[in-house]
């Protein structure tokens, strides 16, 4: 299904640490012994965001407990031109949603990363932020301190920016304002040195069809731009939570990580009176254990895991809890609720074959000799990466009749609702959809030959009504929950037919000079039948996939436990000392890939987190 199963790359994991780089183990039972602070589970993308944070302080003790194996030095994870290999392997929790109805019944693939630096150890590089409006629903929905503006601060405060030459930015067409970035963050920003042969068409096809060159970071996303990567410019490898908050403090003598450490659930106590979480139960080599923790524990276990193991820990409602005996502590109605993701289709075009990017590295030769130039020069094809995008307002897919109509199909006045109902309006210049354009094979779709090379462009819809949940369906963790983001269903309909508009405009990307001199035709869906046309709706029934920015399930929402499960501080609704710090908290999509907005929440999460431990020291000592 994916790159990784085409050209079965060897996941070696070799585990050799530069000087300075000493990965500080623990072993589990001692992890148990350790009366921590902080425990923190997940040492995923904003797992170890809020672990670096919080251990700056030498007084407080941080444990972190993360699922997968390190991946700290595997090629397959660091290396840009292999972007998408990880997907499905060992760094992979390889869930599946349940079967679709409305997608001819198939389950989906759904891509989760399973190592330290979670996601971010596995994603595609892209590294961006959404609109203005975005974050500001997030605080009218009743979360003060969410806004934009608010936000910014954090938006800078993980990322450096390296920015290119002047020369380099004219070539590429770079078009940034480096007062919008970061100087001193963990993350490194970088653009590529180098391009596929594609990439000097892209803007140009996309100005034809109307769509401006534009800066996308100042709180307007919308334009046709080069994406910006998170990868080290020095050595051109992946620049991420594992990499940049983890390894160099991982000496820190108040900072443990254990890795392949499966947490099974939050022990939830009642402290005079109140339910508080004190510690988790965890398994590590085959032996359970707990862990105690007199601060807080930190759920930063995605948006999967989040909400299953808040059910497992006894937060949730009797419908999903009672018939897997566990017994509700806390009646939440909302965890597991609220899941929204992002769908994508992709067509494929068969290309001239001097412009293809990683499908030469099919060839056992030429990777070979590309992994050479690569681990001594950093150069070559194994540093080209996906970065030709494009945000588009609706108006360009829809014409207004057409708009106006899918807003009438809208049903529901609950204050989600009514936000998403909003930017379903002709008149906005939101970037409500993503159009990608690669020369390459990053999904494998139709049957594609293996003497000819093929492009893709990927359409994403970044505003989706569907909505769906994640329960568990057992009362072990090791059990997956069941996912069902119940895509194109009830309002979710309006993201089916505006896919179907939007291919449209797809196709009419490659159909547009100059990009259209290096497509010799389109392959997937195949050209219509003279005098006939495509079925844009029937290939979105059939093809639709997510492209994994799942949110919501843990949502901070305002209004309290009735409407959401954590609050604007990221506590969760009934628990005392219970956080949870990762993509799950997101109220309602933004318009962006999500992982600077994430390193965003972690972020401002440890703020937050270091502001009440701060007044809980003061006020201890005011007693004293
Ligand atoms: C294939 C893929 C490509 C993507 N591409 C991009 C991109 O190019 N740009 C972008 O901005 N975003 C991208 N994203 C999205 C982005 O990476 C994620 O939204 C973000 O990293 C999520 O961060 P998180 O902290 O919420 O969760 P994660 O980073 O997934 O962290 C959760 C961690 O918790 C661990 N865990 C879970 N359950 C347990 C348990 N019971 N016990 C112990 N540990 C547990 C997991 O192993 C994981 O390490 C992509 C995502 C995927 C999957
Ligand atoms: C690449 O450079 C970064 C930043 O200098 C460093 O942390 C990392 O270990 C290097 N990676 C490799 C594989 O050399
Ligand atoms: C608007 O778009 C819809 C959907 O494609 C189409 O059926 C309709 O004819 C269009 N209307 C106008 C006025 O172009
Ligand atoms: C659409 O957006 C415009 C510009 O913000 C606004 O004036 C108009 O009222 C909106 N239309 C609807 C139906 O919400």
């Amino acid at each position: 299904m994916f790159i990784s199963k085409l050209v079965a790359p060897i996941a070696t994991l070799i585990l050799c640490l530069g000087e300075g780089n000493v990965v500080e183990a623990i072993t589990a039972a001692a992890f148990a012994a350790t009366s921590f602070d902080y425990i923190i589970v997940g040492g995923g993308t904003a797992g170890l965001v809020v672990a670096n944070r919080l251990s700056a302080n030498p007084h407080i003790k941080v444990g972190v407990l993360e699922a997968g194996t390190s991946g700290l030095d595997d090629p397959i994870i660091y290396t840009p031109g292999k972007v998408g290999w990880a997907v499905g392997t060992q760094y992979d929790w390889g869930f599946n949603t349940e079967p679709q109805p409305e997608l001819g019944n198939r389950p989906l693939f759904y891509s989760r990363g399973k190592a330290l630096g979670g996601s971010s150890a596995i994603n595609f590089y892209v590294w961006m932020r959404g609109n203005k409006p975005d974050y500001d629903a997030w605080a009218e929905l009743g979360n003060p301190g969410w806004d934009f503006n608010s936000m910014i601060p954090y938006f800078k405060k993980p990322e450096t920016f390296n920015p290119p030459t002047p020369l380099h930015a004219t070539n590429f067409k770079l078009d940034y304002d480096a007062a919008d970035h970061g100087t001193s963050g963990p993350i490194n920003t970088c653009y590529s040195t180098q391009y596929s042969g594609a990439h000097q068409h892209w803007h140009e096809t996309l100005e034809h069809l109307g769509v401006p060159r534009r800066d996308t970071f100042g709180g307007s996303n919308w334009g046709v731009w080069t994406g910006l990567t998170s990868v080290n410019p020095t050595n051109r490898t992946r620049s991420y939570s594992a990499s940049e908050y983890y390894r160099p403090y991982s000496g820190r003598p108040n900072l443990h990580v254990l890795t392949e450490a499966m947490v099974l659930k939050v022990i939830i106590q009642n402290v005079g009176g109140h339910h508080t979480a004190t510690g988790v139960q965890f398994r590590h080599g085959g032996v359970t254990h707990t862990a105690n923790a007199g601060a807080e524990v930190i759920l930063s276990a995605g948006t999967i895991q989040s909400p299953q193991l808040l059910e497992l820990s006894g937060v949730g409602t009797s419908t999903h809890l009672t018939p897997h005996g566990i017994s509700v502590k806390v009646h939440s109605p909302h965890v597991g609720e609220n899941l929204q993701d992002r769908i994508m289709n992709v067509l494929l075009y068969e290309i001239d074959p001097t412009v293809a990017n990683q499908s030469p590295l099919k060839d056992p030769v030429v990777l070979a000799a590309a992994e050479t130039e690569y681990e001594t020069s950093h150069t070559g094809l194994l540093t080209v990466l996906p970065n030709d995008f494009a945000y588009v307002p609706l108006h360009y897919l829809l014409n207004e009749t057409y708009t106006n109509h899918l807003r009438s199909l809208v049903v529901g006045t609950d204050d989600r609702t009514l936000n998403i109902k909003s930017k379903l309006n002709h008149s906005l210049a939101l970037g409500s959809m993503e159009y990608v354009f690669d020369p390459n094979i990053l999904f494998q779709v139709g049957d594609p030959e293996p003497t000819k090379e093929y492009g893709t462009i990927f359409q994403m819809l970044q505003y989706p009504f569907s909505t769906g949940h994640i329960h568990i369906t057992s009362s072990s963790a090791d059990v997956h929950p069941k996912i069902d983001p119940k895509y194109f269903e009830g309002n979710g309909q309006i993201d089916m037919l505006t896919m179907a508009e939007g291919l449209k405009f797809a196709d009419s990307i490659a159909r547009q000079s100059p990009l259209s001199s290096i497509i010799l035709g389109r392959v997937v869906p195949p050209e219509p039948a003279p005098g006939t046309e495509t079925d844009w709706l029937e290939f979105v029934k059939e093809n639709t996939v997510s492209d994994w920015h799942p949110i919501g399930t843990c949502a901070m929402n305002g209004g309290g436990i009735h409407k959401g499960v954590v609050d604007e501080r990221l506590r969760v609704h009934g628990v005392k000392k219970l956080r949870v710090v990762d993509a799950s908290v997101i109220p309602v999509q933004i318009s962006s890939h999500l992982q600077g907005t994430v390193y965003a929440i972690a972020e401002k999460g440890a703020d937050m987190i270091l502001q009440d431990f701060e007044c809980k020291r003061r006020r201890r000592r005011g007693r004293r």
